[in-house]
């Protein structure tokens, strides 16, 4: 079967090595979604339970999806929307498979508009918490300061138009210059930074309150709701239904194995997820704080850890710095595939797609910066009472709809459309039965779970009643 278009003759670059591939998965996969997201996500979902159907997301569709956009990005080494083009004619499916591009691609804009905003808050935090701002204040203060920060439109824009620049740059200078190096520095010292984290927290007198919050399992609090939240989180947090890691996929070396690579990224991913519950959790209790206060959470927990800290100062922003570089390894991979997708079929430099994504998300950020203020609005979803307007809708939209529908149709496509021939030369696996089971979870499992959550989704109202 021949891999190659003949309407395209341009082809990206490669990873140097397989273990940059794994790095810029991670630097993906590990960003606000874990530190900032994670946290609240657990507060609001009532504890353990949230944690125990996200474990079990992580394993039975995190697991087998990422292996299945990895392995498709490598198969057609394109951007998501032509890769599925390609893939689908080789193997004789439907055209319209690109329309799962398509999706990704919209949903990457939505999600990086929001996420630009809240990188950008964690951008002001770094110069807030260097200039000591949070010393010695009561949490009381330091949860009206961020209120105050936050419903302040021209300040916020600012930092959401400077963590938006930052992003075109490294997007458009390619993901190989300059990142690569970055990551492997950032990452091992915010993984340090956050076991440092949890230490203080420890000793903060909420620890205990905080292990049975996240790890004792009340199953009363397993309401659908809460499930759907859990899956969506997985998508979210391993970056996965939209194409970022199948582009990254896509520059992967071709003898490198996929499965191992994936259990690596999604290990670390989790590890991360569980020490900022370990880390926030502690001080939520112990101060009296909300822990269902939702997207404020860490920038009041944490301050106040800072605030009282020994060389809190000091502490406080460096691990602020390291949250906007997570969030900024993250933000690339989101306008990555449009950008790839930009380059190859319209034939713009790479300087010019990144401008032109990196302003289409940065005008999107704006309706999020307003939901905070003025443009807030409220509504319900699924029960649940939601105050901030756009933000919550582009949030809910991507995480529990677009992620997911994107992964359901990735999991069918590698499962059912691609002849296991080519799965199995693609993902290399040297036993027999890893392959099977693989092929089981990404034909099965991992749709039929991820659809009946859709499904109640559409049709929730109707059981409710
Ligand atoms: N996973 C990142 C985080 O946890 C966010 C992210 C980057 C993402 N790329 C993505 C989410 C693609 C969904 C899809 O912060």
């Amino acid at each position: 079967m021949v891999k190659v278009d003949v309407h395209i003759n341009y082809v990206h670059a490669q990873w140097s090595s397989r273990w940059v591939f794994v790095l810029a998965a991670t630097g993906s996969a590990v960003g606000l979604g874990n530190i900032w997201k994670f946290p609240y996500m657990v507060g609001q979902g009532g504890g353990g339970a949230f944690v125990l159907v996200y474990l079990v997301c992580v394993v039975l569709i995190g697991i087998p999806i990422m292996m299945s956009e990895v392995l498709l990005g490598r198969r057609a080494r394109r951007s998501p929307v032509n890769t599925m083009r390609i893939l689908a004619h080789d193997e004789g499916a439907s055209p319209a498979w690109q329309f799962v591009g398509w999706l990704g691609m919209a949903t990457g804009f939505l999600i990086l508009s929001f996420y630009s905003v809240v990188a950008g808050w964690t951008l002001a935090y770094v110069f807030r918490t260097a200039g000591g701002v949070f010393a010695l204040q009561n949490p009381e203060r330091i949860k009206a300061l961020f209120g105050v920060f936050v419903t302040d439109p021209h300040t916020v824009l600012a930092w959401h138009t400077l963590f938006m620049v930052m992003t075109t740059i490294i997007v458009a200078r390619g993901v190989q210059a300059g990142l690569e190096k970055a990551v492997k520095f950032m990452m091992p010292v915010l993984f340090i930074l956050l076991l440092a984290l949890v230490f203080y927290s420890m000793g903060s007198g909420g620890f205990d309150a905080a292990f049975k919050f996240l790890f004792k399992t009340d199953f009363s609090k397993l309401t659908p709701v809460v499930i759907l939240g859990a899956m969506g989180q997985a998508f979210f947090s391993l970056s996965l239904g939209m194409g970022a890691i199948l582009i990254y996929g896509s520059y992967l070396p071709q003898q490198s194995s996929i499965a191992g690579s994936t259990i690596m990224i999604v290990s670390a991913d989790t590890v991360v997820a569980l020490l900022a519950g370990l880390a926030v959790f502690p001080i939520v209790f112990a101060n009296g704080l909300e822990p269902a206060s939702g997207p404020s959470l860490i920038f009041e927990t944490l301050p106040i850890a800072f605030g009282q800290m020994p060389g809190g100062v000091f502490w406080g922003t460096l691990f602020f710095v390291l949250l906007v570089f997570a969030a900024w390894t993250s933000a690339i991979s989101l306008i990555e595939p449009a950008v790839a997708w930009l380059t190859e079929t319209r034939g713009l430099g790479r300087m010019l797609s990144a401008v032109l994504t990196g302003g289409f998300a940065w005008l999107l950020g704006i309706l999020t910066i307003m939901s905070f203020s003025d443009w807030a609005f409220s509504f319900r979803f699924l029960g649940v009472a939601k105050t901030n307007g756009f933000f919550d809708i582009f949030d809910l939209v991507t995480t529990n709809i677009t992620l997911p529908l994107g992964g359901i149709l990735i999991a069918l496509f590698a499962g059912w459309k691609i002849q296991r021939e080519h799965s199995r030369e693609e993902l290399q696996l040297r036993s027999h039965a890893g392959f099977q089971i693989w092929l089981f979870v990404t034909r099965f499992v991992s749709p039929v779970l991820v659809g009946m959550l859709l499904l109640y989704l559409l049709f929730g109202q109707y059981f409710n009643a």
